[in-house]
């Protein structure tokens, strides 16, 4: 297949894989928890230097708790604050796809 032939149909699933998302810039938020929050949670958010944050972990929290700790962060730990990077809505969305996704 010609090469720019392939590039339209990933352009067209790339869409397609956001249509119907929440929030439009899911696939980025996405990539925020797998990269920087991975960078010290595991890059399948397992643990690492910090702990374990998969939805089994985290059934203590509700999405607004957990949303909080986002943005807050925990003082007094490596656990930075996100307010500078996020918006409220945006650590809304990270706390429900920690609750209720499937990262793995
Ligand atoms: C620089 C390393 C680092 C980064 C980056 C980081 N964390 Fe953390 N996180 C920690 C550490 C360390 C703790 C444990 C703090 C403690 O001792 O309570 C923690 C704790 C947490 C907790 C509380 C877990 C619990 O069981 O109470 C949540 C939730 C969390 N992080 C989510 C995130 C999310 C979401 C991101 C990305 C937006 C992120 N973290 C990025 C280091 C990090």
């Amino acid at each position: 297949m010609p090469v720019n032939r392939l590039l339209v149909i990933l352009a067209l699933l790339g869409g397609a894989a956001r249509a119907g998302e929440p929030v439009s810039d899911a696939v980025a938020l996405e990539r925020l928890v797998r990269q920087d929050c991975g960078s010290c949670h595991g890059l399948t958010l397992k643990g690492g230097l910090g702990p374990d944050i998969r939805p089994q972990a985290l059934r203590h929290y509700d999405t607004e708790t957990l949303s909080e700790v986002v943005l807050d962060g925990i003082p007094g730990t490596a656990m930075p604050p996100w307010r500078p990077l996020l918006s409220e809505s945006d650590a809304e969305w990270i706390a429900d796809y920690l609750l209720n996704g499937e990262p793995e």
